[in-house]
């Protein structure tokens, strides 16, 4: 929620008050130095014990609302015929408006379900903009995803609402170079995740959907941000400023064939699932559900967590709820950008993404300069941010580094977690990296996994020991800072 101060000033405000804690520490840099040090330049190998303020991802962390935990109390444990599934196919078909519900223990879940069965060898998947798990299980059934963004997507500067929209020119290119047998489905991504949560345009969506229609090409969503993506398109087009975030995600529902989400974003639980209303898909993908995940009515998720997204699907239509996150984002990338530090705008959903090709510009690309710059902002604030940029990337067939369209650290607004204390020391600390940027260098792997490297790979500084340089500054100016 934005309400308006009196000198003019519009600011978010916590549409909720906080009832349950969970203590954080900042402990001392040195201690920061020797974490870092110990998860090879990899925030994902930090423990929480010591960090300040995870901002690594809002997957699973979201703070879950009062009615979500009460309905947790009241589940039904059954094996099959939960009453807890029955809730959620209601949700389902109230909110989403789609006829069956296939429960799966998280998104990726989802996506190895219909790559299994929709993308054979040869075939190629276009989309808005992949997403890591998304990429690995498609290319894992032998398909080849087509990124078709606009040209405006990947221009970190921007004033483009709409980055996350597939170009309408290219699709249809796609279909006459490959033909639409060989089109497995167009795969829309509610807020490009490894862009900047870049919203797509319900018009764009719809002239997506007519095009893949006319083509027998069906449509897949990824909903995982649906409401985040429901509360943009009602901020930014026009035609849609009037309507209410469940009239704006039930449209963007009905022109799927497909919608997958993984549960842990918008729905704030831990979870996933595929809905449809076509019954030969879900005849189809019905009989892998007790194969790979559980029995269809839990699906290898816990009944509490079930219980819950059935409450968390309806509450994302609230609009507060909806852009609880995607306020705070706006808030955090204004404040970054209006003093010149290089992040993605204009904001998006999930994170403030911050430039690491304009923050560290002076780092060569195969030295992974988002690598550095989120291992750094830890350094220097106990922030925990995500690489997102050549590390998030895997190696080619001959054994070669692919560089990243993009290098962003991404630092998640999980919904209702931090304040807005919270966003100004995020932003101060930041501001010191930026005026000490020279100081940071690149990263080399010392471990380097053969698929999705970026959860467990270790690196180290390139060359001198930049971190502890880093430190030394940090420290004459706020001593060990805790
Ligand atoms: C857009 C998108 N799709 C799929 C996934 C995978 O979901 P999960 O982490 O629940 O497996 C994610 C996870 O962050 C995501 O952001």
């Amino acid at each position: 929620m934005k309400l308006k101060l009196a000198d003019g000033r519009e600011i978010p405000v916590e549409p909720h008050k906080v009832r349950i804690v969970q203590k954080s520490y900042l402990v001392p840099i040195e201690e920061r130095l020797r974490a870092i040090r110990e998860g090879g330049y990899n925030t994902f190998l930090l423990r929480t014990r010591d960090i300040f303020m995870d901002m690594l991802t809002d997957s699973g962390t979201n703070a879950m609302s009062d009615n979500q935990l009460a309905s947790m109390m009241v589940s039904d444990d059954a094996y099959a015929g939960s009453e807890s599934f029955y809730k959620l196919e209601d949700a389902v078909k109230d909110v989403f408006g789609f006829e069956y519900c296939l429960p799966v223990h998280q998104g990726r879940a989802a996506e190895h379900l219909i790559s299994k069965l929709f993308v054979k060898p040869g075939d190629v998947v276009p989309m808005n903009y992949h997403f890591t798990t998304t990429k690995a299980h498609f290319e894992t059934f032998g398909g080849k995803i087509l990124e078709i963004f606009t040209d405006e997507a990947l221009n970190t500067s921007s004033q483009e609402p709409f980055k996350g929209n597939l170009d309408l020119d290219k699709f249809a290119d796609t279909i006459k170079k490959y033909g639409a047998d060989k089109v497995a489905f167009v795969r829309m991504e509610a807020t490009t995740n490894l862009i900047g949560g870049q919203p797509f345009s319900l018009s764009n969506l719809k002239a997506v959907k007519k095009m893949a229609a006319e083509n027998g090409i069906p449509l897949v969503v990824d909903g995982s941000l649906i409401s985040e993506n429901a509360y943009l398109i009602k901020m930014r087009e026009k035609e849609y400023k009037d309507s209410s975030i469940l009239e704006i995600i039930r449209e963007i529902m009905s022109l799927a064939d497909i919608m997958y989400l993984s549960g842990r974003k918008s729905c704030s639980v831990r979870g996933g699932m595929i809905a449809t209303s076509n019954k030969d898909h879900f005849d189809r993908i019905m009989p892998c559900l007790p194969v790979y995940e559980g029995f269809l009515t839990y699906g290898g998720m816990s009944t509490k967590e079930i219980e819950a997204m059935a409450v968390g699907i309806r509450e994302m239509t609230e609009l507060e709820v909806a852009g609880s996150s995607v306020d705070m984002i706006e808030y955090f990338v204004n404040r970054l950008d209006e003093r010149g530090i290089p992040v993605v705008t204009p904001p998006g959903g999930l994170a403030c993404h911050v430039d690491a090709s304009r923050f560290v510009p002076h780092i060569p690309q195969l030295d992974y300069p988002a690598g550095s710059l989120t291992a750094a902002i830890y350094l220097t604030s106990g922030i925990r941010s995500m690489e997102r940029g050549t590390v998030s990337m895997e190696r080619d067939g001959d054994g070669n580094d692919v560089p990243s369209d993009l290098e962003l650290a991404r630092l998640a607004v999980p919904r209702r977690v931090y304040t807005m204390s919270h966003v100004e020391y995020a932003v101060d600390r930041l501001e010191w990296l930026y005026n000490h940027r020279d100081l940071v260098g690149g990263l080399e792997f010392t471990h380097e996994p053969p698929v999705l490297r970026f959860f467990f790979g270790k690196l180290r500084p390139k060359g001198e020991d930049w971190g502890l340089k880093l430190v030394e500054a940090f420290k004459s100016d706020f001593g060990s800072d805790a």
